[in-house]
């Protein structure tokens, strides 16, 4: 069974802990900035939007699955958080979202979800939607470091819950065309036994970062940055396994009159 099928297996893992240092990222990373409206485009359940909904801004996320969609609408509204949230494969943003924004963002390891080949349309699918002057926000995987070190486990610190604790372990398979099939296992014990095993997958598509960084550059992105998810002082991209990339859309006069701003 598909992971994102499952949005309460995918919660377990996180906490109000995992919002507060989100927050003390976001507010680092957004710091001088007057932007006020949020976009996240793979919006899952929410986890890295809720964030953002709590600090006071206005937030809109979507998904292209819709069990994620559900969940992120019951998580919002039991924080008694307001986002407006709605189903879209962020391929077809420019169609589906009508209005513009100050942020937007693929969170949560979301973009190497599509093939290496559609990365730029993603990019320009999100710049669609962007205000001049405004920010793209994205966080990944350092999938090079990933194909460096060909890790194949990923372990989660338990869950301690009611007389027992819940495990979670990532099992990653390197396919034949390049993309790694990633295993989630989550079982439960209870009194040193276990009493529930469940198995989910998800398919990635590892890319270069500066297949994302080429793709901004082209789209005319400014004052693009590096660093560590949720340590703005790290970004020395070899000591990174996870990195948040930020660029800058120019307002039009920036634009240098020799190049034209790429859109669809
Ligand atoms: C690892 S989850 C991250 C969710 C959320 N951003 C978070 O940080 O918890 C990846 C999400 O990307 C979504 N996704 C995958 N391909 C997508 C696409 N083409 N358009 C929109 N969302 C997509 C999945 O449905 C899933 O919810």
């Amino acid at each position: 069974m598909k992971f994102y099928d499952v949005p309460d297996a995918y919660d377990l893992f996180f906490s109000e802990n995992f919002y507060v240092e989100c927050m003390n990222f976001y507010k680092e990373i957004f710091a001088k900035k007057k932007y006020k409206d949020f976009y996240d485009c793979a919006v899952g359940t929410g986890q890295m939007l809720i964030p953002l909904a709590k600090m006071g801004f206005n937030t809109t996320g979507s998904d292209i699955n819709v069990n994620m969609i559900k969940k992120a609408k019951l998580n919002f509204a039991g924080k008694n958080l307001i986002s407006n949230l709605q189903v879209c494969d962020f391929r077809s943003i420019k169609e589906k979202i009508k209005r513009e924004f100050d942020c937007v963002m693929c969170t949560g390891n979301s973009i190497g979800h599509i093939k290496n080949e559609e990365l730029i349309d993603v990019l320009a699918s999100m710049d669609s939607v962007l205000r001049p002057g405004g920010m793209i926000y994205i966080d990944s995987k350092n999938w090079d470091s990933v194909l460096q070190r060909k890790q194949r486990f990923y372990l989660f610190n338990p869950l301690v819950r009611d007389r027992g604790r819940v495990n979670y372990i990532q099992v990653w398979d390197y396919q034949k065309d390049n993309s790694i099939l990633f295993n989630y296992l989550i079982f439960e014990e209870i009194e040193n036994k276990i009493v529930s095993k469940r198995q989910f997958y998800e398919i990635y598509y590892p890319f270069a970062i500066s297949l994302l960084l080429e793709g901004l550059k082209e789209l005319n992105y400014q004052n693009i940055k590096i660093c560590k998810l949720g340590d703005v002082n790290q970004t020395d991209i070899e000591k990174i396994d996870w990195y948040s990339i930020t660029a800058e859309k120019p307002i039009d006069e920036e634009i240098p009159e020799t190049k034209e701003r790429k859109r669809f």
